[in-house]
């Protein structure tokens, strides 16, 4: 049975016994890990249920996790803590899905010290969540469903977004750069990419429902397809061979991936990397803004920064994840580029793209990290003058190579180095936002403020919140806002 075929069997042995059920998804993660709860979710509304915020009031609580860093694991386990209660005075079931499950020693902790959980799944796992309630439903007992091999990425799953304006796309799964500081390419397995057409499907349907903006989501997107065509690549050198032998392999070919994209208006187009899918997606009505997160500096090639060139949609705040500003940490994480090749990519995108900006993610305190180090790490940040900067401090990964480096940092200096990249992010942001007063912002309003009612919020192409007095008729325009003033995480704008 396909899988999608299967899911629903369970949904609709699911709603037979679902009796006006509530459910709860708490979100760990990043914006794949959200995009994944919009999936669960689906699911669970699909089955019946329909969402809560009061967790006391659930009959489902998942949990959807992350690994990335220590903290997100610390806040699984507080919050298990907090919703023992409702498993004891309600018999809500407790599902825990997301990267964190494909972690030996996490799910034994979980056996050991958490026996009320009822259900554990992981991301490979995840479409078959309405199998897992419902045996848990019916049988009442534990049920771990993990799988140790990169899972399929499923097509068809319902879907609940969070939001009306702004979606999120996943374009690919997985990683294959190993980065050593990274738990990344084991919890999530190898690259794969989804078929171009699938996408175009997902980003039609998102435009005709009224999206304006989307975000393509991947560990690493500008390696979409990449390991695709090289499986092409090897099959068709195979298929040379069987044709030789009088025997064709075409159809095998067609199978791994097809690269065929039929648009709504009949035409057809090859896409066969992300900078042509971004080209694709640029041409779908509608739909005003695209992003992209993340990309590898490594695999940043010219046909992708021409597309951002060329693609009016595709924003002008390029996010780079740096990691850190010195060649010796950048060759001890495996990142592949060094200081250099890094400002230099800096420089050929901004001399290809007018006005682009540059947003990333820095870990201070990787193993071996001197003061030196540290400070080319400032140096870049000066250089580059980030719009945004995510700052994380080294968290050690079990199984990664750098959690068995000797020479693992002071967690003291650790801090001291974070406050210091902070401070200085802060005064280059600020310094940063003052070349917006006075200027003419394109905006896509949001909504309201959550804390005045006649304010209106909404954010420029280089993702920069902007405050004004506006109406409702606003929200989900991109409207033109003169900016009056800046502050440190947003600006002042007014219509006129
Ligand atoms: N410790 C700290 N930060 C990490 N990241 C990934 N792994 C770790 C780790 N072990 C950060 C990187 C990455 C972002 C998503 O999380 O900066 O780009
Ligand atoms: Fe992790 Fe590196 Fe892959 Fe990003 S590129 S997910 S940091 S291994």
């Amino acid at each position: 049975m396909k899988i999608i075929e299967m899911q629903n069997t369970y949904i609709n042995k699911i709603k037979q016994i679902n009796k006006n059920g509530k459910y709860a998804v708490l979100t760990m993660g990043c914006q794949l890990n959200e995009n994944d709860s919009e999936k669960i979710a689906g699911m669970l509304e699909a089955s019946g249920y329909t969402k809560t915020d009061d967790l006391s009031q659930a009959n489902v609580i998942v949990f959807n996790t992350c690994c990335v860093r220590e903290n997100a694991e610390d806040r699984l386990f507080g919050k298990l803590g907090e919703v023992k209660k409702y498993k004891e005075n309600n018999g809500a079931i407790i599902a825990i899905g997301g990267c964190m499950m494909q972690e030996k020693h996490i799910v034994n902790k979980l056996k050991q010290s958490y026996p009320f959980v009822d259900i554990v799944f992981g991301p490979h796992t995840m479409q078959d969540f309405p199998k897992d309630l419902y045996n848990s439903l019916v049988e009442n007992k534990k049920i771990e469903d993990i799988l140790d091999i990169d899972g399929n990425i499923i097509e068809g799953m319902p879907i609940v977004r969070n939001d009306s304006i702004k979606a999120s796309v996943a374009i690919m799964n997985g990683c294959n750069n190993f980065c050593t500081y990274c738990i990344v390419p084991y919890v999530r397995g190898r690259e794969r990419s989804r078929a171009p057409q699938d996408i175009y499907d997902e980003c039609l349907d998102l435009a005709k429902k009224g999206y304006k903006e989307i975000t393509l989501l991947g560990q690493n997107v500008n390696s979409y397809l990449v390991s695709e065509m090289k499986q092409l690549d090897e099959n068709s050198f195979e298929d040379k061979k069987q044709k030789d032998n009088e025997t064709s392999n075409v159809e095998l070919n067609q199978e791994i991936i097809n690269l065929k994209v039929k648009k709504e208006n009949s035409e057809e187009v090859e896409v066969n990397s992300f900078a042509k899918l971004l080209r694709l997606i640029n041409t779908i009505d509608g739909i005003e803004r695209i992003r992209f997160i993340s990309p590898h500096p490594k695999d940043f090639t010219d046909d992708v920064i021409e597309a951002i060139r060329d693609c009016d949609k595709v924003c002008n705040l390029i996010h780079l994840p740096l990691q850190s500003g010195s060649t010796n940490v950048l060759k001890a994480m495996n990142r592949k580029y060094t200081k250099e090749q890094y400002l230099n990519l800096v420089e050929k995108i901004k001399s290809k793209i007018p006005n682009v900006q540059f947003s990333t993610d820095i870990i201070v305190g990787f193993p071996g990290e001197t003061e030196e180090d540290f400070e080319d790490t400032l140096d870049v940040v000066k250089k580059v003058r980030y719009e945004q900067i995510f700052m994380f401090i080294y968290s050690r990964r079990v199984g990664t190579v750098a959690d068995k480096m000797e020479n693992q940092i002071d967690e003291k200096i650790k801090h001291e180095r974070f406050n210091r990249l902070k401070s200085l992010a802060e005064k280059i942001i600020e310094e940063g936002n003052k070349k917006y007063v006075g200027t003419v912002q394109k905006v896509l309003v949001e909504g309201k403020s959550k804390t005045n009612d006649k304010i209106y919020t909404g954010r420029t192409e280089t993702n920069k919140v902007v405050n004004f007095e506006g109406n409702n008729d606003l929200i989900g325009k991109v409207i033109p806002l003169k900016i009056i003033s800046e502050h440190m995480w947003y600006l002042k704008g007014k219509l006129f």
